[in-house]
């Protein structure tokens, strides 16, 4: 074995993904070593038997039983082998192991939503490191695909259905998730971190992650909201043109609707947008926007609402 992997791929994190990688390398080894016997092989009969002066042309024997077995029978095995390796590896990657943390992943143009078993929501994806993690997934619009590389993990997320995928990280540390199907304009812009914790990091966390509404003073929470809810990902913060419009400076003045009214941004209309994003659309943008309907609490949007009030230019 070469083990070129170790070179060529990510790190290897999860407890799956040395199988996949033993599996690269044997595939890869295998390739190199037919690509050497074949390459060498046909160079040498080409030069051993070339027309020269003085030498007849030969008539070729028509059939080999020996040679017909032989070049059948040990690229069968090949081929079975890796099916089978590969069957196991996938199989592997396929059953959840029993006593998994359940987490809900929902994809949308253009983020990556992972909700907890207590109702908590971040953009990104905390673990506990040593438990196995089951992923249940769905998405809000078009098909996107949950990729990991350094998992070698990649499940797609369709439309109307679940999908299901499971991993169990071995170390603390962060991984990119990153969405491996063309979904739209900012398609390579929809990636999230893993962020794997030991188990007394991943509870301090989530306590955290579920209770900060509550200690926080309400522009922060507000902020923190934004941030964790990929608002950010279309509204930018600096004033500059992005998939939505720019939110600082906006509060209390007047804007130009799609269909020439203007609006008054106050509470009401930033609440109607959050809730109904297609209501009223701003003058020179599209109704890209995903509702937060029912993903939002009312005591969310409140604490938002103060941060969006806050960004002044
Ligand atoms: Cu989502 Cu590409």
């Amino acid at each position: 074995m070469f083990f070129l992997s170790s070179y060529m791929n990510p790190p290897s994190a999860s407890t799956t993904s040395a199988d996949v990688d033993w599996l690269f390398d044997f595939i890869l080894t295998l390739s190199g070593i037919f690509f050497a016997i074949i390459v060498v092989l046909g160079t040498w009969f080409v030069l051993k038997y070339r027309r020269r002066p003085g030498h007849a042309p030969q008539p070729s024997p028509s059939h080999s039983n020996k040679l017909e077995i032989l070049w059948s029978v040990i690229p069968g095995v090949l081929v079975g082998l890796i099916f089978w390796f590969g069957f196991q590896i996938w199989l592997n990657t396929r059953e959840v192991p029993p006593r998994a943390y359940e987490i809900q992943v929902t994809a949308q143009k253009w983020n990556w939503l992972f909700t907890y078993p207590d109702g908590t929501v971040d953009k990104d994806l905390h673990v506990p490191v040593g438990r196995p993690v089951r992923l249940v997934m769905t998405s809000e619009d078009v098909i996107h695909s949950f990729f990991v590389p350094d998992f070698r993990l990649k499940m797609d997320l369709v439309p109307g259905r679940y999908s299901e995928t499971w991993f169990e990280v071995k170390e603390p540390g962060r991984h990119v998730v990153y969405c491996a199907e063309y979904c739209g304009t900012k398609h390579s812009d929809m990636l999230a971190q893993v962020v794997a914790h030991d188990q007394a990091g991943f509870d301090a966390w989530l306590d955290d992650a579920s209770n900060f509404i509550d200690r926080e003073p309400p522009v922060v929470a507000g902020g923190r909201i934004f941030q964790l809810q990929g608002c950010a990902q279309c509204h930018s913060l600096d004033g500059s043109g992005n998939a939505g419009p720019s939110l600082v400076g906006a509060w209390g003045k007047e804007r130009l609707l799609a269909d020439g009214s203007r609006v008054v941004m106050d509470e009401n209309y930033a609440r109607e947008s959050i809730l109904d994003p297609q209501a009223k659309i701003r003058a020179g943008f599209q109704p890209v926007m995903p509702t937060y309907k029912g993903r939002l609490e009312d005591r969310e949007i409140t604490v938002l609402l103060q941060y969006l009030k806050s960004l002044k230019d």
